[in-house]
């Protein structure tokens, strides 16, 4: 008889009682090995198979009650709207579409549309307003369902001068009339010769302000704003007898540029900020996506970079613009979602506690003799 190598040490010569009863053993052990090994197998599954479903339950939980943003908009924690001194609600994200170029910003507004965007930020300035207005008669979307915004242009100041220069906007948007109206700068210049500082006007923008409360009653204007004033300046244009005050102050808020003295006197004055240049601009979007702290976030949530620094903005109370004419970039800018407390605090931290500097500010180029967010 030959035994596996294991049972060499057993005796070679055995009785059959022995045999029979060594192989019963043996085949009794097998059984057992076996059976062991299905119920190991049996249990990694089952507890593999459980870890997996409450994985998923807890990230439907999570994302429940976090809510997307945009198309899904479903309880969403953090505001999918801001409601205006007028009663309108505004929609807390938005596509910008400065430096869109004329063959790329009609594409940019139908993706954006398609998406679920009810909000373009849009400007005279930006010379595309007819784009976006094709783009906008060609969507299925209803024009009374698209909040948009211009802003009146510098060299428009005078009161005499808006009218015509709103009506080329409505008429490039196709509409008749806007949601929402800013001053694009507190900074006016006069008709004649460019970049000619109206001193006036600029000291006092008063007489342009009581222009645009006429358009509001006349129908053509629902809300008016400000944007690019600080508080010096928003104080200036206060202290008059406002029939309508500013429905929001659009500035500079990112990364680099996160004005918390602006944003905590905003909060405590009722004011809406609206943050352009959100993602850093074009020209820092690139390292404000690469932060070691917003990666980690990102990673942590398994959301985007650019999502969570969307996200942080809504989270702090303002309106977001976005800018984009990637379709896949404008869906994800969309998507956002309420960062657990802890890791919004790391951000505002990380964001706040380093020297801040603007990527925009035309003041040199204007051939201004001051700097127009320190005067
Ligand atoms: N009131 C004012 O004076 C003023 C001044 C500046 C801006 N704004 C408003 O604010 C809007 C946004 O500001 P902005 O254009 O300066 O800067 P931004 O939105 O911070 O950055 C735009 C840049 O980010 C890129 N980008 C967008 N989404 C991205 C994503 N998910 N991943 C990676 N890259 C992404 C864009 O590239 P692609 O387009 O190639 O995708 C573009 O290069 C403007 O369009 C305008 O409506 C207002």
């Amino acid at each position: 008889m030959s035994y596996p190598p294991r049972y060499k040490s057993l005796p070679t010569t055995v009785d059959n009682e022995q045999i029979t009863s060594v192989k019963a053993r043996g085949t009794a052990g097998q059984k057992k090995f076996i059976f062991h090994l299905l119920a190991v197998v049996a249990i990694m599954y089952a507890t593999f198979s459980g870890v997996r479903y409450i994985a998923r339950s807890n990230l439907k939980f999570a994302k429940g009650l976090w809510g997307c943003h945009g198309a899904h908009r479903n309880l969403s924690s953090l505001t999918s709207h801001y409601t205006l001194p007028s009663g309108d609600k505004i929609p807390s994200v938005a596509l910008g579409v400065w430096q869109a170029e004329k063959g790329e910003v009609g594409m940019a507004v139908q993706a954006a549309l398609k998406s679920g965007y009810r909000h373009i930020d849009g400007a005279y300035a930006y010379n595309n307003e007819e784009y976006v207005g094709k783009a906008i008669r060609a969507s299925a979307v209803p024009r009374e369902q698209i909040w948009l915004t211009s802003k009146l242009w510098n060299a428009f100041h005078a009161p005499e001068d808006i009218e015509p220069v709103l009506d080329v906007t409505l008429a490039n948007l196709g509409t008749d009339y806007i949601y929402m109206y800013l001053i694009h700068w507190p900074i006016a210049f006069k008709k004649e010769g460019n970049y000619v500082l109206d001193e006036a006007l600029t000291a006092n923008p008063y007489p342009t302000w009581q222009k645009l409360e006429e358009w509001v009653d006349k129908g053509k204007i629902r809300n008016i704003g400000i944007s690019n004033f600080n508080i010096r300046r928003i104080q200036n244009l206060t202290a008059n007898p406002l029939k309508y005050k500013p429905a929001v102050n659009q500035v500079e808020l990112n990364f680099w540029n996160p004005q918390p003295e602006l944003l905590k006197w905003a909060k405590e004055h009722d004011l809406i900020l609206e943050a352009y240049s959100p993602l850093g601009g074009s020209n820092e979007v690139g390292k404000t996506l690469s932060q070691p702290v917003v990666k980690s976030i990102a990673k942590e949530l398994g959301i985007t970079p650019a999502q969570v620094i969307i996200s942080w903005h809504v989270q702090r109370g303002t309106i977001v613009l976005p800018k984009s004419v990637t379709p896949s970039r404008i869906e994800e800018n969309l998507q956002i979602f309420s960062l657990p407390q802890d890791l919004f605090d790391k951000l505002e931290k990380a964001a706040t506690s380093h020297e801040p500097h603007r990527t925009g500010n035309p003041s040199n180029r204007w051939g201004l003799d001051f700097d127009i967010f320190d005067d």
